[in-house]
């Protein structure tokens, strides 16, 4: 069963809100959208309309429910959902999951016959728990009991229903988490409780699982136990991400569209990123299967019609700017290099971003997709110790990273170490080599008005370095000179802000000197690009 449309009005969050345009195709809805944004407000209008359709009864809430300051018509005149098959929702068309589902522990003494799921409906809203793991286990081993003793024929073993259905939990779950196995249900009748196997410990209990076991374990066990009670249904979960790391609740959503039934359809509420970045790669693989409906930047107290949104680059950075706040600019470029300099903090330091802000002037008109990042010193940069370059390819697939770092004093043979590692070198110390190289210097002046002065400020850099030199330095630490030759043609050019010191200077005033087709630009660029 799938949803073509919704309509709301004076519900919840929404004023007056229509959803439309959801085509049949869509095996999965993915609701996008920051926090408060009326994502799981929609869901409630789902859930009720299957109580009232289905002949579940339903709550009063009306301070849940109604908006406070207008006078309402019955609920049920407030909701309208249109599927494509037409026609009420009956019982075992919706699937729905709050996002209060946590079930840390349970164990059982005793198996008690369960009622048929879908009469027994326990929640109301989407504020209500949702704890299910200990309710599947006694339906599982109850069904066991049953599906062994009195439905199978007299041939069957507990064996064989271990495999039969346990198996359809263990196989997703180890795609998941590859080292842990789902064994059974232990002995229902004396603390039992979910087994595992987990490297080499043996049947340890549900109990001793992860946050993230528990949820992702929680989620495919309700889905297979349920899934043939709704064989054709609107599954809802609400936040599946809970509890789980990026890579984990990409996975998850994978195996959770693998294990919907017929032609059932799976709504997500979600502003996680592995979840998001999974529905844009199953976009991508069928585009015709997947929807977003964006809840972000809408104004619900005036009347919304929102279908489904494209999505576009600029989607993606909403989304991601809701997941990642400042970090999803980021995202945005498709090479990012990672660079040295002082990383911008929560407080910007004074010279933070220094080689990156450089470069990207630099480097910016020609390499447009680019990003530089400074994320520290040399040796921090070489260990990628921010996570950058470990981080990044997880949150937008296909963007290339690199990393650069300054020639300093290192020999040949380690800078071709590095090179092997993908961490490209410099073949010149540091930055200021090129931001004071002759060719720059020499369009500084032409750029103050004086190219005549030229020989007289190369002349001045070569006394600078004469003292760097005395001083027991490298002749070409430009940087211990920059000081140096700042003074002294801000004298000779009369020069005006041009930036307060030697490293504004070069960040404000030499960095946009540096143009395409002049030998340094060439040579920079062959450093930092390898092409
Ligand atoms: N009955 C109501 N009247 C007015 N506003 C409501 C009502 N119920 C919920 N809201 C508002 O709508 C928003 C609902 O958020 P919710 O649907 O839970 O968002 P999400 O799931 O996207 O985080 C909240 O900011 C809440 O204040
Ligand atoms: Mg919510």
């Amino acid at each position: 069963m799938r949803v073509s449309q919704i309509e709301l009005k004076k519900f919840r969050r929404f004023s007056d809100l229509k959803i439309q345009g959801i085509p049949q195709s869509a095996k999965l809805v993915v609701l996008a959208g920051p926090n408060g944004s009326g994502k799981s407000s929609l869901f409630d209008s789902l859930l009720l309309q299957y109580r009232m359709d289905a002949g579940l009864g339903w709550s009063q809430d009306a301070k849940y429910y109604d908006r406070s300051d207008e006078a309402e018509a019955a609920l049920k005149q407030r909701i309208k959902v249109a599927t494509h098959c037409g026609g009420k929702l009956t019982r075992g068309s919706v699937y729905m999951r709050t996002a209060y589902r946590n079930d840390p522990e349970f164990t059982t003494r005793s198996l008690t016959q369960q009622d048929n799921v879908l009469d027994t409906l326990h929640l109301n809203r989407l504020i209500d728990p949702d704890a299910t793991v200990s309710k599947n286990y006694q339906r599982l081993a109850s069904q066991a009991m049953e599906d062994v003793f009195v439905k199978e024929d007299s041939g069957t073993t507990i064996g064989d229903f271990r495999d039969k259905l346990i198996g359809q939990i263990r196989e997703p779950l180890m795609r998941l988490f590859p080292d842990l196995i789902f064994v059974g249900v232990g002995n229902p009748l004396a603390e039992g409780s979910f087994q595992f196997d987990k490297g080499v410990s043996k049947g340890i209990d549900y109990k001793n699982l992860s946050g993230g076991e528990k949820a992702a374990f929680d989620l495919i066990l309700d889905f297979v136990v349920k899934r043939t009670s709704y064989p054709d249904a609107i599954y809802c979960i609400d936040e599946p991400e809970a509890h789980m790391n990026t890579r984990l609740q990409a996975a998850l959503l994978y195996e959770l569209v693998n294990l919907l039934p017929g032609d059932s359809q799976l709504w997500v509420a979600s502003h996680s990123i592995g979840m998001m970045r999974k529905a844009r790669e199953l976009y991508y693989a069928d585009p015709a299967s997947v929807v977003f409906i964006d809840f972000g930047g809408k104004d619900f107290d005036q009347p919304v019609v929102l279908n489904p949104s494209k999505p576009t680059r600029s989607f993606w950075a909403s989304v991601l700017n809701v997941a990642l706040d400042d970090l999803a600019v980021l995202v945005a470029p498709s090479e990012v290099v990672i660079c040295e300099g002082n990383p911008r903090g929560t407080v910007a330091g004074k010279n933070a971003e220094h080689d990156a802000q450089i470069y990207k002037k630099i480097f910016g008109d020609d390499f447009p997709d680019t990003t530089f990042i400074s994320a520290g010193n040399s040796k921090e940069v070489q260990s990628d110790f921010v996570g950058l370059a470990t981080v990044l390819p997880n949150i937008a697939s296909g963007i290339k990273i690199s990393r650069l770092i300054d020639l300093d004093d290192h020999a040949p043979d380690d800078v071709a170490d590095f090179k092997s590692k993908g961490i490209n070198v410099l073949s010149s110390r540091h930055l200021e080599c090129y931001l004071y190289d002759d060719e720059v210097l020499s369009e500084l002046c032409s750029w103050a008005g004086h190219p005549e002065l030229a020989p007289d400020l190369i002349a001045i850099k070569e006394k600078a370095i004469e003292k760097v030199v005395a001083n027991g330095f490298p002749a070409d630490d430009l940087k211990k000179a920059a000081g140096n030759i700042y003074v002294e043609a801000k004298k000779l050019l009369s020069l005006k802000q041009v930036g307060n010191d030697a490293p504004a200077f070069a960040r404000q005033t030499l960095a946009n000197l540096i143009k395409p087709g002049m030998g340094v630009y060439e040579r920079l660029k062959q450093d930092v690009f390898g092409r």
